[in-house]
């Protein structure tokens, strides 16, 4: 079975697993915000059309300064991508033909960026029930690594990894040249607290973060990476020109003065998924704790999810597989916090497996 990569793609899903794809589905496997973009985003877009005629600016000024801004820094610490995804690419592009670390299990991108330049790939395992660092470990291999990619909050399991421990790695590290990828494309749905405040401190931490997620504006493909100036400097020199596009950089600049959305998404989130993981636990379902728009879930009595992924797609419910997750390897599945509605057909779908059983 080839599955698709990354979530998202349930027309993939269905074709490979040899499904018909029912009329009606519904995708938890798409981890973007259920409540769609601001409706102030709605509201200006007529306004954006203008913006296609000319080409962007290049360095996408206006919105590096807003974001600079938004964060406490400079503009000279902030490179925009076309998504975060671009930017894993130029990293990977650095550390070509040198040593990469990645901490697993994580976003599947940092594999495949690394693959395509020829990096060299070191993967550092996290047990996911315990979910700690393994600062030592990181330590002894950043001596030979051009790259250390660490995803907090982590895609796919939906768990923080302690900012104290993350520094202690910073402090450990400082004197290598390794640079240490903090990938937060999440951050926002955890809460405000993003690790940008150590750049500083320290010149050889590099931030991602995405528009993506929180602002559920996938197809736009806006990111950015924050770190010291030395760093953006380097990944510059990777970027194509006018990589990202007008209305992108017009969104992004946007995005970046509103702070109500975030806050007001986070709320409504947390006591979703806390009321659809308390659910799951009554249904026998182990879940793994999560302080972002998604989860892990598993049928215990399972030692892989194939079984169930299947029963839910017959239903038009798609979760996301985690075949392709170093670590997980099948052994759990992932599923967005969707709207209540949407998140009770779920739950019925996993009561009548259940009963089945
Ligand atoms: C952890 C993580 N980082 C980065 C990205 C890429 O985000 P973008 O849409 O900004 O390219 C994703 C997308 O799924 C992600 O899950």
């Amino acid at each position: 079975m080839n599955l698709p990569s990354h979530g998202a793609n349930p027309a993939h899903l269905y074709d490979a697993s040899g499904m018909v794809k029912p009329s009606s589905i519904i995708d938890f496997s798409v981890n973007t915000n259920p409540d769609g973009p601001p409706g102030w985003l709605k509201d200006k877009w007529p306004s954006f059309l203008e913006l296609v005629e000319d080409y962007p600016d290049p360095s996408g000024q206006a919105a590096v300064n807003a974001i600079a801004r938004r964060l406490a820094l400079l503009p000279e610490n902030i490179l925009p991508g076309n998504g975060a995804a671009e930017i894993i690419h130029f990293i990977a592009r650095h550390a070509s033909g040198k040593k990469a670390v990645i901490v697993t299990p994580a976003f599947s991108e940092y594999e495949d960026a690394c693959r395509a330049y020829g990096c060299m790939i070191d993967y550092v395992p996290v047990d996911v029930d315990s979910w700690v660092l393994p600062v030592e470990t990181l330590e002894e291999k950043a001596k030979e690594a051009a790259v250390i990619f660490i995803c907090t909050p982590n895609n796919p399991t939906g768990q923080v990894f302690q900012r104290k421990e993350l520094i202690r790695l910073l402090e450990k590290t400082r004197a290598f040249g390794t640079i240490i990828v903090i990938d937060e494309a999440f951050y926002d749905f955890a809460g405000e607290d993003s690790i940008v405040s150590e750049i500083r401190p320290f010149p050889h931490l590099a931030v991602l973060h995405s528009m993506t997620k929180m602002y559920a504006v996938a197809g736009l493909r806006i990111g950015y990476i924050a770190a010291s100036p030395e760093i953006i400097t380097r990944l510059k020199r990777y970027r194509p020109h006018w990589n990202v596009n007008a209305i992108a950089l017009q969104a992004a600049q946007e995005i970046a003065s509103d702070t109500q959305y975030a806050a007001r998404t986070r709320t409504w989130i947390r006591e979703e998924r806390e009321r659809m993981m308390k659910e799951m636990k009554k249904i026998g379902f182990s879940v793994l704790p999560s302080s972002v728009n998604f989860y892990l879930l598993k049928d215990s009595s399972l030692d892989e999810q194939k079984l169930l992924l299947r029963f839910l797609l017959k239903r038009g419910i798609v979760l996301r597989h985690t075949e392709n997750f170093h670590g997980l390897d099948g052994r759990w599945l992932r599923a967005a916090v969707k709207k209540e509605k949407e998140n009770n057909q779920l739950l019925s779908a996993l009561r009548e497996w259940e009963s089945q059983c």
